[in-house]
């Protein structure tokens, strides 16, 4: 993949932060995998349904994969709980927005306009936690209603019945609704020590 420049208006802190993270001779030499490079393709050519249900066991690549797609295509990325967290701030007044001339706050409302307007949303690490209390399963379900029918990319651990007993039936089998890739990739992490060696 060819060196890639920041998008910088359309992301949020923390996307910024990670992307940083990643070195940078990966951003510069890696691809996606193929069968998440293709699912991803069939969504966007609305071959297949949204959302795109990712499931892949740890360092299969998936949180790379979507902040690459973010960087690209332009998008929000979250992980369940800083989004979680994003609207705990936003609830509490304390969220404000990511601009070095003004600290606006940012409403709750305006906080899913963020969700619902950005050109693609990935929400990563669903269902993570076995524990989740109402107040997350109520978060994924507004994701999902902001996101009806618009790019969602859901990356998981778990699949859709494990999702469906965390969160219960009508979320989980809402997040399994569109496209669903099992991705079986090789765990991806020595790949990188042998691109960075
Ligand atoms: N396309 C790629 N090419 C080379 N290395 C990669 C690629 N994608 C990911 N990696 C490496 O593998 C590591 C694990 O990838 P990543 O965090 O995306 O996996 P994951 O599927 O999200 O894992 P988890 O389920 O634990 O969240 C990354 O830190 C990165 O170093
Ligand atoms: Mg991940």
């Amino acid at each position: 993949m060819s060196k890639i420049h920041l998008p910088q208006r359309y992301l949020p802190g923390e996307l910024e932060e990670q992307y940083r993270q990643l070195p940078d001779k990966f951003r510069e030499s890696s691809r996606v995998p193929d069968e998440i490079r293709k699912a991803i393709r069939a969504c966007m050519d609305a071959e297949k349904p949204w959302p795109l249900l990712i499931v892949g066991p740890v360092g299969a690549g998936k949180t790379c994969a979507g902040l690459l797609l973010c960087d690209v295509v332009g998008g929000r990325y979250h992980t369940v709980s800083s989004l979680r967290q994003r609207q705990v701030d936003a609830k509490m007044g304390r969220l404000y927005t990511d601009s070095y001339f003004s600290a606006a706050k940012v409403t709750e409302a305006e906080m899913w306009g963020e969700v619902q307007l950005s050109r693609l949303f990935v929400l990563d690490e669903l269902a993570a936690d076995p524990g989740a209390k109402e107040p997350e399963r109520q978060m994924v379900q507004s994701v999902l209603d902001h996101r009806e029918g618009k790019p969602l990319l859901l990356l998981s651990n778990r699949d859709p019945k494990e999702i469906a007993e965390i969160y219960g039936g009508p979320v989980g089998s809402r997040a399994a609704a569109g496209t669903i890739l099992w991705h079986r990739g090789e765990d991806m992490r020595e790949q990188t020590r042998e691109v960075l060696s």
